[in-house]
């Protein structure tokens, strides 16, 4: 049995944080059915594509272990099939523009008053305030969030991150509301709605930075290496680079190899508990009762000068030979590793958290599986479904419709016309080894 077995999600999300957000529910056992719009689908099928007339990586990596069921939401017959559903489901999931699933007659009040029991969880760029109306992407959240300005060195511009916050951090908030939402109502019996803004998600990622920020009106953020460097800080909290602020001085530091390999590198922290070892590994053994180094408070106007000695010795190492020294006494490093690197991890392919699944169109892929282990509900990676692949299996087994009512269906125009026939299964690898080809040829 799954953690959420039994549980059942009418999933109206699409590019990244909805989708997130019920991939992770469908990895803990939910059976997630999502609604796309006959013909298009989720706009991310189309976007980024590596292979012609194939659904992207971008798609495939979100929405594994889904159904998929093409309606059009805005015809009669279409939000006829919606209101079954929401008498069918326990979640509806949705991450529209402000106000879209309002136009689409799906209220609260409407959705209520089929199913009390409905829980209806949204991502939203921002909660209710003057930007409520606004759409939102991932990097406007890392921005509003306090992330960008946040992030980067102190004379260069705000940057981005590469881990995705706004987008799959919100899924990740908006998952924990809903589980928490499913808690409530077995004791109530009552739905509720719940809604994961995007800024909000990243904030309370960056909420660190929220903490210093009130440190500053008490003194300089002495962990900062700027405080080192003699440089003043100004009313709000700066961009660190990469010096950590939990009062353990860290940074990144080259090691062999780094003029032609762009990952060459390791972070080191220099957590006072392990200064002695920190001092025999590097050969300065001196440092241990020396007055200018023995303590956390005289080493941190020193910082600069303490982390370029000790990559002088992790610039004569590669990065995994210091990872293995340091760890040997306890020093806690964390080597830079790159999506090849992690891609090719054998460890994170044996705990599942990086998975191949095969793909009727693609072929093999990696995908990520369920980051949350559950010892008593094992997460089985499935891919993607096609576009519609599930229409007629849901509208029967699910709803209940019958042949009859199937055929009124399709005839209506409510469900499309692409949806496939028949499910496309490995043995169709003409159809890939095509496309495959016709990509290759367009490329070379
Ligand atoms: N049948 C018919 N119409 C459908 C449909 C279906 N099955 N599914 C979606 N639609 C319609 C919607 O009703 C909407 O129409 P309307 O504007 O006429 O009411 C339309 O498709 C587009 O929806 P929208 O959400 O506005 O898409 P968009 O591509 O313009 O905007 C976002 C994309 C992400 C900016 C926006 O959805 C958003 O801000 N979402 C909230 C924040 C968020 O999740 N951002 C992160 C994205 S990774």
């Amino acid at each position: 049995m799954k953690a959420l077995e039994g549980v059942r999600i009418l999933d109206f999300t699409h590019v990244q944080s909805g989708p997130t957000c019920t991939q992770l529910l469908a990895y803990l056992g939910a059976d997630v059915i999502k609604v796309e719009r006959p013909g298009v689908g989720d706009i991310t099928r189309g976007q980024l594509r590596d292979v012609p007339n194939v659904d992207s990586l971008y798609f495939t990596m979100l929405n594994g272990n889904k159904r998929s069921i093409t309606i059009d939401s805005k015809h009669p017959k279409g939000k006829e099939i919606l209101d079954r559903l929401i008498k069918h489901c326990d979640v509806l999931v949705e991450n529209f523009a402000p106000g879209a699933l309002d136009r689409m007659g799906l209220t609260w009040d409407h959705i209520h008053s089929l199913n009390p029991r409905m829980i209806v969880a949204s991502v939203k760029g921002f909660g209710p305030g003057p930007y409520e109306d606004c759409k939102v992407y991932e990097n406007v959240a890392q921005c509003a969030g306090g992330s960008a300005s946040t992030t980067g060195f102190r004379d260069g511009p705000p940057l981005v991150t590469g881990a995705q916050i706004g987008d799959s951090g919100t899924g990740l908030h908006l998952a924990l509301g809903i589980v928490a939402a499913l808690y409530q109502r077995n004791r109530t019996g009552r739905g509720q709605q719940v809604l994961a803004a995007m800024q909000d998600g990243v904030l309370n990622l960056c909420r660190v930075k929220l903490r210093d920020q009130q440190r500053l009106k008490h003194g300089p953020l002495t962990e900062y290496s700027q405080h080192g460097q003699g440089i003043p800080f100004g009313e709000a909290v700066p961009r660190a680079g990469n010096d950590s602020g939990g009062g353990q001085p860290g940074w990144i530091l080259k090691c062999k190899g780094w003029e032609s390999d762009p990952d060459s590198y390791i972070y080191f922290i220099t957590q006072a508990p392990v200064w002695e070892p920190i001092c025999d590994v590097i050969g300065e053994p001196g440092w241990k009762t020396h007055p200018d180094y023995a303590t956390p408070k005289a080493r941190l106007p020193r910082l600069a000068q303490i982390f370029a000695r000790i990559e002088e010795w992790t610039m004569s190492k590669t990065k995994f030979e210091v990872m293995n020294l340091c760890n040997a006494v306890d020093i806690p490093v964390g080597p830079i590793l790159s999506m090849k690197e992690i891609a090719e991890d054998e460890s994170l392919r044996r705990t599942g958290t990086i998975v191949e699944v095969d793909h009727p169109m693609r072929g093999k892929y990696l995908t990520v599986g369920n980051p949350i282990k559950l010892s008593d509900s094992p997460a089985e990676v499935t891919r993607a479904p096609l576009l519609g692949e599930h229409t007629e299996e849901i509208l029967r087994n699910v709803l209940s419709y019958g042949d009859e009512e199937i055929a009124v269906i399709e005839a209506s125009g409510a469900i499309g016309e692409t949806r496939p026939k028949r499910r496309i299964e490995p043995a169709d690898s003409a159809i890939r080894a095509a496309a495959t080809k016709k990509f290759n040829g367009r490329t070379r």
